[in-house]
């Protein structure tokens, strides 16, 4: 039996088909998703999950619509804004993963000070944004050339990575039934647990949440080894 899982990483999945089958713009699942984003982030903390990892907009992404797009980085901004105190007061820190120079610069600037603010926090929400795992083992590979020959080991390109000091994920959950990373946290998912379920994620709840927990902690996760 695993106990909780340290680090929880979420594959936020299904949004558009939540707003659709109900007769409403993406949009509105977009801001609906942003709701079970705090639930789940309370959940974690009740639970004892330290790291939660969400997957919130793609190097893929990008190609979506101009209008989605632009929806996107407005409703992250208000995140960022509405969230703020509760972050602080809950102690988490807050981070980003991704090539975050190709977001606006006013959210770049409104990520770099919360990150500054929250830095010291033992509990940790890590948002990926324009996210690719393809995008950062290249970004890792340019850092790793110019390390001397002996750090060119596993570990060595592990510190290249966008956030070197986590750990790798514990549990991956993805919403909506699909059974793909679609670029996420490639290098880091090798030894991950996967859990999916068919949940939109508006629709995420604790109960779910409970499962994929559950089912972790009866994974045998013997990395190669023997039990
Ligand atoms: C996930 O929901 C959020 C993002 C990828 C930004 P989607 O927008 O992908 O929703 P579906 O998968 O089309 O239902
Ligand atoms: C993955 O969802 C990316 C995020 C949840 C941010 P997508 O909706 O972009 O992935 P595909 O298109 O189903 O693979
Ligand atoms: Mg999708």
């Amino acid at each position: 039996m695993n106990g909780v899982p340290r680090h929880v990483a979420i594959i936020m999945d299904g949004n558009g088909r939540w707003a659709i089958s109900r007769g409403q713009p993406r949009l509105a699942g977009h801001r609906a998703g942003a709701k079970t984003l705090e639930d789940v982030l309370g959940w974690c903390r009740e639970a004892g999950v330290e790291i939660l990892t969400v997957y919130a907009f793609s190097t893929e992404n990008w190609k979506r619509p101009a209008e989605e797009v632009n929806g996107l980085m407005k409703l992250l901004g208000l995140f960022l804004r509405n969230k703020r105190a509760k972050l602080i007061r809950d102690k988490v820190r807050f981070r980003v993963i991704g090539r975050r120079s190709d977001l606006p610069e006013k959210l770049q600037k409104k990520i770099a000070a919360l990150e500054a603010e929250t830095a010291t926090f033992p509990h940790q929400l890590v948002v990926a944004l324009s996210y690719g795992g393809r995008a950062e083992i290249v970004d890792a590979a340019r850092r790793f050339a110019a390390l001397p020959p002996e750090r060119q080991t596993e570990a060595g390109f592990a510190s290249c990575l966008y956030a070197p000091d986590l750990p790798d994920p514990d549990l991956i959950i993805r919403t909506s039934g699909e059974f793909r990373l679609s670029n996420f946290l490639l290098w880091e998912c090798a030894y991950s647990e996967f859990f999916i379920t068919e949940t939109l994620w508006p629709d995420f709840d604790h109960a779910t949440f409970g499962r994929a927990l559950a089912s972790y902690a009866a994974r045998d996760r013997r990395k190669g080894g023997h039990a």
